[in-house]
């Protein structure tokens, strides 16, 4: 089941907002969630208290973003143990929500494997189930310190590929504190250029049919005082065209074995662009998102969305018509096209950042070496 509450965070920086929170009240422990569908309109929590819930609040997307996804699943391995649920069928459920971003499954995967470990060793439901959070709590954690370190290496790769400082940076999506335990993953090497001083402009893909940069990245780059605009995703083509760009930061959902790319769908014609004009295009992700069982860009399961995404426009506080709740832009019954991501070869991307260094150039040998590097430390 999932209940709402409206928060006023009108003064509050994006860090006093979690994006995501474990709570034990009285009645019962819940997940409680920024309600990512309702911004920057409204600060509207979420609250989960059980595994369903939460798998709606991923497909609808209040809940998203891989890395936040990932940190979600865990806890919701969790509530389903914490409240005596049958935690398989809530981890299979949950590892279901959305098929592209790798660190769903990783995350929901890993408190399983925590909760079957402490039965194993003769503990007793209430031991499972606090395995199964602290193991959250630790993903949630890590997610936190691997962002600063991203932020930190891809700084410097910045600094490196642009020696005159001033950086304009073209980003698409949302890949800020709203995605992550901590300031996320491309948005927070913009946000470290920024309070280094080195940030001139943060050009902010709309990123049709969501808007998750008009909603959410331009919501985060205001409260951080981010000098930014915003740009239909279509005005991108100009805009590198007139030297506007000196590098793109995109996240990732899911980096295949060659280095191919999956990220929120517009991101395949920027690294196109950003080639044609010899600009630097530059992933930024947690190791977490690199996934050496996923050979090449071709085997990436690419999540399809309901046709209504694109035929209506939902947004908070506009009367609704639509089937889908919107405002229909186009005559009822189009058709649409709607992949929620696209995948990028890896020769297109110049570095992969990750918190435990940068590959460039990108290649299957320097990804697998970064994974085995990872899994010693
Ligand atoms: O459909 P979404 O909003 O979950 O898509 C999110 C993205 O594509 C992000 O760019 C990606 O998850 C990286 S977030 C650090």
């Amino acid at each position: 089941m999932a209940d709402q509450y409206a928060r006023t965070g009108e003064d509050k920086r994006p860090h006093e907002i979690p994006a995501i929170r474990w709570e034990e009240p009285p009645e019962g422990p819940v997940l409680v969630l920024l309600d990512q569908t309702r911004l920057p309109a409204e600060e509207v929590e979420l609250v989960c208290t059980d595994a369903p819930a939460l798998v709606e609040a991923i497909r609808s997307l209040a809940v998203r973003g891989a890395p936040l996804l990932g940190i979600a699943g865990a806890y919701g391995v969790a509530l389903a143990a914490a409240r005596g649920y049958d935690v398989d069928d809530a981890a299979n459920a949950l590892a279901e929500a959305r098929p592209t971003a790798v660190n769903l499954a990783v995350g929901v995967r890993r408190a399983q494997a925590a909760h079957r470990a402490a039965l194993a060793k003769g503990g007793g439901a209430g031991q499972a189930a606090a395995a199964a959070l602290a193991a959250a709590r630790a993903l949630h954690r890590e997610d936190a310190e691997a962002s600063a370190r991203m932020a930190e290496h891809g700084l410097a790769l910045l600094d490196e590929l642009l020696p005159g400082g001033g950086h304009r940076i073209l980003t698409h999506c949302n890949t800020g504190s709203l995605v992550s335990g901590g300031e996320g993953t491309a948005f927070a090497v913009a946000l470290a250029a920024h309070r280094a001083g080195r940030l001139r402009r943060l050009w902010v893909d709309e990123t049709r049919p969501l808007f998750q940069g008009a909603r959410l990245t331009a919501y985060e780059a205001a409260r951080n005082d981010m000098a930014h605009t915003l740009l239909t995703d279509n005005a991108a083509g100009s805009l590198f065209a007139a030297g506007e760009v000196d590098a793109v930061l995109i996240g990732a959902d899911r980096i295949a074995a060659d280095g191919s790319v999956a990220n929120k769908v517009g991101s395949y014609p920027l690294a196109v662009l950003a080639r044609y004009h010899h600009v630097p295009f530059i992933v930024v992700a947690p190791v977490t998102t690199v996934d050496p069982q996923t050979p090449d860009g071709a085997s990436i399961e690419v999540e399809q969305r309901p046709a209504y995404e694109v035929t209506e426009v939902s947004v908070p506080q506009v009367p609704v018509t639509g089937a889908g709740g919107g405002v229909p832009v186009a005559p009822l019954g189009t058709q649409a096209y709607n992949p929620a991501f696209d995948v990028t070869p890896p020769e297109l991307v110049t570095a992969i950042v990750t918190e435990e260094g940068v590959v460039s150039p990108v290649t299957a040998e320097g990804l697998a070496e970064l994974c085995a590097r990872s899994r010693r430390v």
